[in-house]
């Protein structure tokens, strides 16, 4: 379903002059319950201000609706398929194949450490590739704080694509990794978002952090509106775009191995909503409940006590998933 938004009150903040090309920019999101919605609206919200600037909003629809809240066995059911990058039908899109846009914002939230279906489903179409091809990118992720390895599958379906990826930007929720794995499957599983038993707190991003996402879209209408979508150089940088957790490298890396072979054995059980798959995503779910409990604070607590003698090494690493535009700084200044 496509959005046009184009003409807008012009927020006068650099000069612009009449003779300037119009640019084109398309925006491909999927949100389930709106927050990333408000992610995206808040980042572009200083693009859409200039009269040379057209932006196309493109919602990914999958044909058949996911559930929300989830029901606990569909939620684990739904993981095969989504880490081994299985696209889910769409609705047609709305955009033109033939249009050239100067930049895709493609924004996405993380499902079980993979982009969720519809992104995937998006990247893997015909459209979707036909769009990239050649094309500037900016992925734009909101999600609980563990994107690493989904950026990763993103990467590489992008280069598959032809696409060129100048910036990263995610934007995580502020509470402690042992809490919102509380936190965020209490909002999936039963729609309840709200602070609980004093220690818990609202589950998903803060209303100040998603607010401050313009800061980005600030910047990137200057860069926009002088070409630099043409260079394969970062436009977000000193913005502090990301930010990696060192303790979650390992831990990612782990959990998508054991992913992808759970998930081969659940679709070896039969397609979704099979009785025998529905009793592997029971045991599974279950299996994940008390890893979260048990395996890993202590696998938190064990990195935490071994991070000074694999400080280069992870350092280097978070350099790696820090790219391309990194978690410094320098600009935010800058800001008004
Ligand atoms: C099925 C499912 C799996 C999820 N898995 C992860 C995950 O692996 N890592 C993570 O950081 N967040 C995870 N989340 C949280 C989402 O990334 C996101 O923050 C949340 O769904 C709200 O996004 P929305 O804008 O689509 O409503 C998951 C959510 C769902 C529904």
């Amino acid at each position: 379903m496509l959005f046009c938004y184009s003409f807008r009150s012009s927020g006068k903040q650099i000069p612009e002059t009449k003779e300037m090309t119009m640019k084109r920019v398309l925006v491909v999101y999927f949100s389930q319950t709106g927050q990333l919605k408000q992610v995206v609206d808040a980042f572009i919200r200083p693009v859409l201000e200039s009269v040379h600037v057209r932006v196309d909003i493109e919602r990914l629809d999958p044909l058949i609706p996911y559930p929300f809240p989830w029901p606990f066995i569909r939620f684990f059911d739904q993981f095969p398929e989504t880490v081994h990058l299985c696209p889910t039908p769409l609705h047609p899109f709305g955009f033109d194949i033939d249009t050239k846009y100067d930049l895709i914002v493609l924004a996405y939230t993380v499902w079980f450490l993979s982009p969720s279906p519809p992104v995937t489903a998006f990247l893997k179409s015909r459209e979707g590739q036909i769009i990239l091809r050649g094309t500037a990118v900016i992925t734009l992720i909101a999600c609980r704080n563990m994107w690493l390895q989904a950026q990763e599958q993103v990467r590489h379906l992008l280069l598959q694509a032809d696409a060129r990826l100048l910036d990263n930007v995610v934007i995580t929720d502020r509470g402690s990794t042992l809490k919102t794995l509380v936190t965020t499957p209490r909002w999936m599983l039963t729609g309840k978002r709200e602070a609980f038993w004093r220690i818990f707190p609202r589950a998903g991003l803060r209303d100040e952090d998603i607010a401050d996402m313009q800061r980005f879209g600030k910047a990137l209408l200057p860069a926009l509106l002088r070409g630099d979508t043409e260079r394969n150089h970062p436009l977000l940088e000193g913005l502090k775009a990301v930010y990696v957790d060192p303790r979650l490298i390992g831990s990612e890396k782990l959990a998508r191995r054991s992913f992808l072979i759970w998930g081969t054995l659940f679709q070896q059980a039969g397609p979704q909503g099979h009785p025998l798959r529905k009793l592997t995503a029971l045991s599974y779910g279950i299996f994940m409940l008390l890893m979260v409990v048990t395996v890993i604070p202590v696998m938190i607590g064990f990195r935490s006590l071994i991070k000074p003698m694999r400080q280069p090494a992870l350092e280097k690493q978070c350099r790696y998933f820090e790219a391309p535009s990194g978690s410094s700084d320098f600009r935010m200044k800058e800001r008004s």
